[in-house]
Order: structure tokens, then sequence, then C-alpha cells
């Protein structure tokens, strides 16, 4: 039994009928970009975040790039970025021609670390992007207080916490807009590549819509400098059939999270810490071992196939040199980057294949 770290396959055979109905629809009326199917899925995930507004974008990364910019964000700025996310938190900063500044993450619960946050902050600060990481929010309310405290917006990065609570409330609405991708493989996942930019402000919608259709609120008047990063019809309408799973999806991913947490005994795997306000979709199942590349070895051998969730933190990234970081500034990012592994989650896994993935890790012993 080969147990992988993600199968898109099982969850595809469940809603190919509904998906391809769908598709017939989009394809009759022509519909595809932007439009009817964006503007009904757009109206159903603002609802399901419990937002005012949500406005589709073709991507994660461009949600980030396109909230930066409605903020104003611009050159000579800095912006307030986990250095233990993926790097796209901190390319929604360069794409401006900012500058993001990497903050460590917690020893324990891995998000970023608030306690650490305001020796950052200079006359250039603008903004904060925290990143509810692995689907777990990050602790809302001490970011926002630093934010609130230094007159700095807060930006979320949910792009794997579709659906996660903080506090009893979904994810999305806590700052001036949150960000999300629908790349294939997240919890809720187009079949294309999509993202979302969801908020309560009027304001920036308006200005969203300019920007990811060319800088036009009328046809062929540019207002200002803008992007093609509208959303397709097809994925609009994919990203809607799989709206009304998602919870589903996410209380299993939930369960299969309680079966690793109770199942797994063995002293040499840690796992991230649950504070009681955070209420995970547990996108991504992280762990950390002192060998990484010998569990890691060891699982493929026993036909486990772990994800990694990242090797190197933001602040050590080559395409960042420029900006002086050095190994030891960011410590826990870096024991994270050197130390975890993923281990399979998703909706589909069999209690069976949990079992088994548990009865392996319990099994190892360190060489
Ligand atoms: C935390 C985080 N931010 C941003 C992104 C970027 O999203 P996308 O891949 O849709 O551009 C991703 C996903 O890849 C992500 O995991």
């Amino acid at each position: 039994m080969n147990i992988p770290f993600l199968d898109l396959k099982k969850q595809y055979a469940q809603i190919k009928q509904e998906i391809f109905t769908r598709f017939e629809e989009v394809c009759n009326d022509t519909a595809f970009s932007g439009g009817k199917y964006v503007e009904q899925f757009e109206k159903n995930f603002a609802a399901y975040c419990d937002t005012q507004y949500a406005v589709g974008v073709n991507n994660g990364t461009s949600a980030l790039h396109l909230a930066m910019l409605a903020l104003g964000i611009g050159p000579g700025d800095e912006v307030i970025v986990p250095a233990n996310t993926f790097i796209a938190t901190a390319w929604g900063v360069s794409y401006c021609q900012a500058t993001p500044v990497f903050v460590d993450c917690t020893s324990d619960t891995w998000e970023i670390d608030a306690s650490k946050i305001a020796e950052k902050i200079t006359p250039k600060t603008k903004a904060i992007a925290g990143v509810h990481l692995y689907g777990q929010p990050f602790d809302v309310d001490a970011v926002k207080a630093i934010a609130q405290q230094h007159n700095l917006f807060l930006v979320e990065d949910a792009a794997q916490a579709h659906g996660a609570y903080y506090k009893g409330k979904r994810v999305g609405g806590f700052g001036e807009m949150a960000c999300f991708s629908f790349y294939p493989g997240k919890n809720l996942g187009a079949y294309g590549e999509a993202g979302g930019i969801t908020t309560n402000h009027e304001n920036y919608v308006k200005h969203l819509h300019s920007l990811r259709s060319h800088g036009s609120t009328v046809r062929y008047y540019h207002d200002e400098i803008g992007f093609n990063m509208r959303m397709g019809g097809l994925e609009a309408a994919s990203l809607d059939v799989k709206l009304s799973y998602l919870d589903g999806w996410n209380a299993r991913r939930k369960a299969i999270a309680k079966m690793y947490q109770q199942g797994i005994t063995n002293p040499h795997i840690k796992m991230q810490a649950q504070p009681a306000f955070a209420d995970s979709v547990y996108h991504l199942f992280v762990i950390t071992t002192d060998n990484r590349d010998d569990l890691m070895q060891y699982l493929q051998q026993n036909q486990v196939f772990p994800g990694l969730h990242y090797p190197v933190p933001c602040h050590l990234q080559k395409a960042y040199t420029h900006l002086g970081y050095q190994p030891g500034d960011c410590p826990q990012a870096e024991y994270l980057a050197a130390h975890c592994l993923s281990l399979p989650m998703f909706a589909e896994l069999s209690n069976e294949e949990v079992e088994k993935v548990i009865e392996v890790l319990n099994q190892y012993k360190v060489s």
C-alpha cells in the first residue's frame, strides 16, 4: 500500500459529473474570463468567509500583489512577513518594489512570533502580512494589537486556511484584506490556477476590480497601470462546485489530524502546538524530528511519501540575498526548515491508510 502525500484523483472521481455539467454551462455561455460564473463564486465565497466582498483573481500570488498595491504599498516601504511561509507572501511585497522584513516564528506553533514584530518596525513599515500557516490561524489579536498601536495595515495570507476559525470566526475578515490561493492542491482548489481577496472594505473592492483588469472600470479607458489578473470562468465554476463540499472535506482533515495527534506516540516526533484560539483546517500536517532526512528515507522505504514545507526559510532564499540576512537571524524558522516534513494529508485518505502512517512512524527508531 503506497500512501502519497496528496492524491487529487480520488476527489475528482467523486465530483466529476457535477464538474462537467458546470463546465458545459460555462462553455455554452462562452464565459471564459471574468463574467457571471466568477461573480457567482465571489458572492458564495464571501458568504462562506463571512465577509462582505470577495474578488476573484488568477492566483494567490496575484491576490497578495494586488492587496499590497490597493493599500498603496510602494518603493521604500517595508512590510512585516513571517520567515516561515511559502515565498509568495513576500513576493506580493517585492512586486510593489517594497521590502519584506522577515520575523521569526514561535518554537511551538511555528506561526509568526508576535513578540518579535515590534523590534522590526521602522518609520518605513506600512503593513503586517500574517499567514495562517498549514491551515492554522496565527494569533490574530496579538498581531492586530501591534498593527493598531503602530498604525499599520494587517493583511491575512489565508492561502492555506479556507474555512479555518480564529476564536470562533472564519479567517478572511480580520485585516484590511485577506488573500486566498485556489491552487489545485489547496483545501479549496480550482481546476486550474486561481486566487481571491476577501474584505469588508468597499473602497478596496473598486480598486481591486480595476487593478485586475488593466486599470480599467470603463472598457478601453485606463485610469492607472493595471494588470490582466482576472479569474477564469472554468476555474470559478469548479470552485463553486467544490465550495459546497469544503466543510465536509475540512471535517475529514480534522478527523485525520486527530488520529495523527492521538496515535503518534514516538517521542522523536514533534507536532505543531494548537492554541485554544485556533481551529485549523490542516492544509498540511507538519512534524519535526532530529534527523529529518533519515525519517524521510525510512518513510519512503515503508511506502509512505511525505512532503516538505519548506526546506529554506524566506530570509535565506537566494532571491533575497541582497537583503543581507544571515543564518541565525530567524533561528526557529531555520530549525523548522531543517527538521520538518509533512505527513500525507487529504480528505480521501482512508482510516486504514492513516493507521498505517501512524504505525510506521511509531516503529521508527533513531539510528
Ligand atoms: C502561504 C501561501 N501564500 C501564497 C501562496 C500563493 O498562491 P498561488 O500558488 O495560488 O499563487 C501560497 C500557495 O501556493 C501559499 O501557500
